[in-house]
Order: structure tokens, then sequence, then C-alpha cells
């Protein structure tokens, strides 16, 4: 199965699904990294690993339609089939979601509809959660709104820091995010 990932940030949950690839564990193919952020280093890192990309900075285009048909003529080229956000800090407009429709996922640090956009570990430790967690889903048009698939919660001890439980969720994350592309593309690696 051709995924693409889409970033714009750091990228360890490219990594750790790379990773996950590497060991056997998923069986997918990173195809394409998509970055809206020419100095992400998702973008080093992409390169590294010989990861063919499309950076581009949206400040060059004229709105979101006239970049992502972009986009979408790179993902033909590629030939992808599931699209996966890790990190990409953008919302996906109706060019790639009528395209790629059920095939779009994110993920995100907190257990939705809790917390949903900028900053879900800060706002979670603001609102005193005991348990914060993981959430994947499908991407609609809305902001972290959309049909939820896969979670995983985390508890927050007293007087944890944010950065110590933002370490805890991305521990969670880089193990929730490869499983759960493995049981969504199951179905379809199982040719006959
Ligand atoms: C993750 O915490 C994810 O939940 C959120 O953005 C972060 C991306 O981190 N959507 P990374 O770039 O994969 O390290």
């Amino acid at each position: 199965t051709r995924i693409a990932i889409f970033a714009s940030g750091t990228g360890s949950n490219y990594e750790a699904i790379d990773r996950a690839i590497q060991a056997g564990d998923l069986d997918a193919e990173i195809v394409l990294l998509v970055c809206d952020s020419p100095g992400a280093k998702v973008v080093a890192k992409a390169k590294k690993n010989q990861l063919a990309s499309f950076v581009f900075d949206p400040k060059t285009y004229p709105n979101k339609q006239a970049f992502e048909i972009d986009i979408v003529h790179k993902l033909k080229a590629y030939q992808v089939e599931w699209i996966v956000l890790a990190g990409y800090m953008r919302l996906i407009g109706p060019t790639l979601l009528n395209q790629y429709q059920r095939r779009i996922i994110n993920i995100h640090p907190s257990l939705l509809p809790a917390f949903p956009g900028l900053d879900a570990v800060g706002q979670a430790l603001d609102a005193g959660v005991k348990v914060s967690g993981v959430t994947i889903h499908y991407v609609d048009s809305g902001m972290d709104t959309g049909e939820i698939i896969a979670q995983e919660a985390v508890p927050v001890k007293p007087g944890m820091t944010k950065a110590e439980l933002q370490t805890l969720i991305q521990k969670v994350e880089h193990k929730l995010y490869p499983s759960t592309i493995q049981q969504l593309i199951l179905p379809e690696s199982i040719r006959l």
C-alpha cells in the first residue's frame, strides 16, 4: 500500500512509521512526503532517506485550492493510496478531500473531542484532566473533527510538566500510528 506523509514539523511520527515498515510490522511503502514548510526538520529527514518530497510555500500560491491542485497531481504521479497526516498544521480543503474520501487520517495528541486544535497538550494540562491521550481519526473539513479510528489513554500525573506529558504522548503516538495504519490497510494488503 502506497502512502504519502503530510508533515510540517519535526517528523518523529514519519520516522516511527518508517521504522515500523523497515521492521516488517507495517506492509506499506512511504512514497512521498508533502510539506508546507520548506525549513522543517522533516524535509531533511526525508532527503536523508531518499524519499521523494513535494515541499511548497503556501504564500507563493493564491489560495488553498491552488496548492492542493498541485498536491493532487503529485499524489497521482506517485500513485498514492492513503494520506497520513503527521503534524501537518493545516486544514484539508475539498480539492484533496474529494479525491481521497476516507483515505486521509490524522493523529492528534488528546482524547478527542476534548482539546482539538493547537497545543492540545497544554490545553489538557490547563484543564487539569487526569487522563489525556492520543486519537487517530479520519480527516474531514473540520479541525480534528473526523470519525475516530483509534484512541489510547495517557495518565497525567500531578505536577507533570508540558514537556513530560508531551514525551509520554509521543511515545504512544509512535506505536499507535503504525499499528493503526496496518489495521486500516490490512484488507487491501491481503491480495489473493
Ligand atoms: C504530533 O504530536 C501529532 O499528534 C500532532 O503533531 C505532532 C507531530 O509531531 N498532530 P512530529 O512532527 O511527528 O514529531
